[in-house]
């Protein structure tokens, strides 16, 4: 079972990570009002960060101050949350881990009463609710895609300075960079809209904002170009994000990381869509998420693409099971995750208290 490429170190930008089980970004909503991880926060990684070697990308980030509007998600633009951090990547690196910050803009999907308590204007690529009653985005100005451009920068110096490996651009999951990727959400006629070149801009300068500010070996971007998710939907992906793929592909980022067309969000879907004209354009390691489980995963490093450097993110049983490469390296059954405690806010049930494998447990102890 252990045979598999599965198991079998790769390098990603400046690290080797040991086996290519990846947490990716979930969400949890555990972080202070005022978005700060706390040690709940730290002991939940560090719980999934049981087997040395494993890469977890953190949950999305908040950008900054107008870019934020997502109830006790972290953020990364105060020393405050950059000293949090940096004591949760100290626990990671002295497990034997390896850790990249995810960081997005929420754009149009910023929620109202965040907003309001903390006083910044909803924005988007256009003024397009993300649905029918929805608050209405301010479409950002040039000067308001320049000063956030900037903002990304920074926010790759701050992920460096709070001492994780890399930080990864969420372009995906109907999130601000990817409202201007999509013509169902960018109606703009100026640099940044109205052809396929222009919708990828703003998404091109944010990646070059983070390679100068880091080096492009700490700089990764996450893309979900078949999902439906939050009414995104661009009729044919594929011509936009080719685009998108080949401009991040000359950046020589660590990684591209894409999300199956069977995944919208965080649930599942039908569709048989494939992702293969982005592994074509791309020449790195590539992350892919989206309903994987040990067979699956191993079958996509060992049959369907055992000459590139894949690794395997797994959701929600990353949530459920804190030894989760243990158990899909030995076979073991997983934990079932409970849906209901996703998002429960600063809630250590569901969270902290899933349990570890007697069979790890085991090994730990000897
Ligand atoms: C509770 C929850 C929160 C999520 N939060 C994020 C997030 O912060 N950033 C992100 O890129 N994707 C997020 N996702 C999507 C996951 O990263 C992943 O792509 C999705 O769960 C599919 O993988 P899976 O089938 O292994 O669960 C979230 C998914 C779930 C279930």
């Amino acid at each position: 079972m252990a045979k598999s490429r599965l198991f079998k170190p790769m390098k990603i930008g400046n690290i080797e990570i040991k086996h290519r089980i990846v947490m990716p970004g979930v969400s949890r909503m555990r972080a202070t009002d005022d978005h700060v991880p706390t040690d709940m926060v730290l002991e939940y990684y560090s719980q999934r960060a049981a087997v040395p070697g494993t890469l977890i990308i953190t949950e999305a980030n908040l950008l900054s101050p107008e870019h934020s509007g997502y109830t006790n998600a972290p953020g990364i633009w105060r020393p405050e949350q950059i000293a949090a951090w940096r004591k949760i990547t100290d626990e990671i690196h002295r497990k034997g881990s390896f850790m990249f910050l995810q960081v997005m803009g929420m754009g149009r999907m910023a929620d109202p009463s965040e907003a309001k308590k903390e006083g910044f204007t909803i924005v988007g690529a256009s003024a397009i609710p993300w649905m029918e009653g929805a608050a209405v985005p301010k479409a950002m100005t040039v000067e308001d895609i320049k000063r956030t451009v900037h903002q990304f920068g920074q926010a790759a110096k701050n992920a460096i300075e709070a001492g994780f490996d890399g930080i990864e651009l969420l372009a995906g999951n109907g999130m601000l960079v990817e409202q201007f990727l999509q013509d169902v959400t960018n109606y703009r006629d100026d640099e940044y809209g109205g052809s396929i070149e222009n919708r990828s801009r703003f998404a091109v300068e944010v990646l070059q904002a983070m390679v100068d500010a880091v080096g492009p070996e700490r700089v990764s971007v996450r893309l979900s170009p078949w999902s439906k998710y939050l009414n995104m939907g661009i009729e044919d992906p594929i011509p936009q994000y080719s685009d998108l793929v080949r401009k991040a592909n000359q950046l020589d980022l660590a990684y591209l990381h894409v999300i199956e067309s069977r995944i919208k969000g965080g649930d599942d879907v039908v569709s048989s869509d494939k992702l293969d004209f982005a592994y074509r354009l791309w020449n790195g390691p590539v992350l892919v998420a989206g309903g994987y489980n040990g067979d699956l995963a191993r079958r996509l490093v060992d049959k369907e693409y055992p000459d590139r450097d894949f690794a395997v993110c797994f959701g929600r049983h990353f949530i459920a099971n804190p030894d989760l490469v243990f158990r899909v390296k030995e076979n073991l059954p997983l934990n079932a995750y409970d849906r209901n405690y996703f998002y429960t806010l600063k809630e250590p049930k569901g969270y902290i208290d899933y349990p570890f494998s007697e069979e790890y447990l085991a090994t730990v102890k000897a």
